[in-house]
Formats: C-alpha cells, sequence, structure tokens
C-alpha cells in the first residue's frame, strides 16, 4: 500500500471557504490552547481573515493536504530575511496522533528552509499544548523562554 503524503497548497484567493475549515474553527476541543476559540467563526468572518492574510506580504497561508484529503490549515508568519514563524492546525480530528503532525512541521520547515532561506523559525505553543511541544521537538526546534503576557484560557492565566 502506497502511503499518502502530506502537501501544502497556498492559498490564493478569498472566495472559496470549506464548511469544514469552519467547523475546525468553532470546535472547542481543538482549539483548547488557542485564542480562535473567544470567536464564533463563519463563512464570512473567515472570507474576510483570508483576504487580510493574502495581502500580507510578510504571509503564506496553505491548505494542508494528506492524498486528496484537506485535513488542516497552516502558515508561515511574520516573514523576515533572516526569520519567521509557523502556525498550524489539523483540523479533521480524524487524522490526529497518527504522525502527521509531524510530517507537517517537517514540510514547512523543509519550505521555510529552501525556499524562504531563513535561519530561525519559530513557534509560540501553550505550555499545556504537549500534542504540539512534541511535533515541534521532533523537528529540531527548541524551547526558549521568552517573557510573554500570559494568556487567559478558561480563566486561567497559561
Ligand atoms: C499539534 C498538532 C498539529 C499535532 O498533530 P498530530 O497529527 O496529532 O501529531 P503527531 O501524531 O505527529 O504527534 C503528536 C504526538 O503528541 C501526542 N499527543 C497528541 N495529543 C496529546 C495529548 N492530548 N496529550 C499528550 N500527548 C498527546 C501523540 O501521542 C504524539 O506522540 P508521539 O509522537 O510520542 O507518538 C494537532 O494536535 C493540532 O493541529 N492541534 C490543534 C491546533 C494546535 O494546537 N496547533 C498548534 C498551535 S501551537
Amino acid at each position: 500500500m502506497i502511503k499518502k503524503k502530506i502537501f501544502l497548497k497556498k492559498i490564493r484567493n478569498h472566495r472559496h471557504i470549506e464548511k469544514e475549515w469552519i467547523k475546525w474553527l468553532n470546535d472547542k476541543t481543538l482549539n483548547k490552547y488557542s485564542l480562535k476559540k473567544k470567536n464564533y467563526h463563519t463563512i464570512e468572518t473567515q472570507k474576510k481573515f483570508l483576504q487580510k492574510k493574502i495581502s500580507d506580504k510578510k504571509n503564506i497561508i496553505f491548505r494542508v493536504y494528506l492524498g486528496n484529503n484537506f485535513i488542516g490549515i497552516c502558515e508561515i508568519d511574520n516573514i523576515a530575511i533572516t526569520q519567521c514563524e509557523i502556525k498550524y492546525m489539523i483540523g479533521d480530528k480524524k487524522y490526529l496522533k497518527k504522525g502527521h503532525g509531524s510530517s507537517l512541521i517537517k514540510k514547512m520547515v523543509f519550505f521555510c528552509k529552501n525556499t524562504l532561506k531563513v535561519k530561525k523559525i519559530f513557534a509560540g505553543v501553550v505550555d499545556k499544548n504537549i500534542a504540539s511541544l512534541k511535533v515541534l521537538k521532533k523537528n529540531g526546534f527548541k524551547k526558549i523562554d521568552k517573557k510573554m503576557k500570559p494568556l487567559i484560557i478558561d480563566k486561567k492565566k497559561i
């Protein structure tokens, strides 16, 4: 059996938004460690979000596919000459915990190093997001202690 591969498809227009994407954004469990869960997302709010991202020269946003299946979204943000930041989500829950998150980060890192030619890649992670910390560690990321304003999630400071 041929193993399906993760691939990234750059999003170039904001007109088409998948219903499943909206469902992922409104899923409180999936977004447990994200500020996304504070808002209610619709096709219209997402069109506006995408329009902003596409016109931002420091951002590239992609749909994530596993074979033909649309399974997530990722972005490379705050792109500068020497560094950038990665953000990612596997939204289709049936594809979680199967190693695809790790493959996704690997693809993103490859793109950042080889296409953007940056020297440093950052990812902001809430300490409790074990899955995210694991996929980053597997791809060679190191934890740095950066003092940041705490996020308030479920009335707790994180
Ligand atoms: C972070 C994310 C991409 C990981 O994707 P994934 O496909 O599940 O990742 P992988 O299967 O490659 O690896 C996840 C690892 O974390 C572990 N894990 C997953 N959920 C976990 C949990 N709730 N608690 C502890 N470990 C967990 C898995 O067992 C696996 O461990 P292993 O490598 O020792 O087997 C995915 O959980 C996700 O998109 N989450 C929602 C959005 C998000 O949090 N994005 C990151 C913001 S910083």
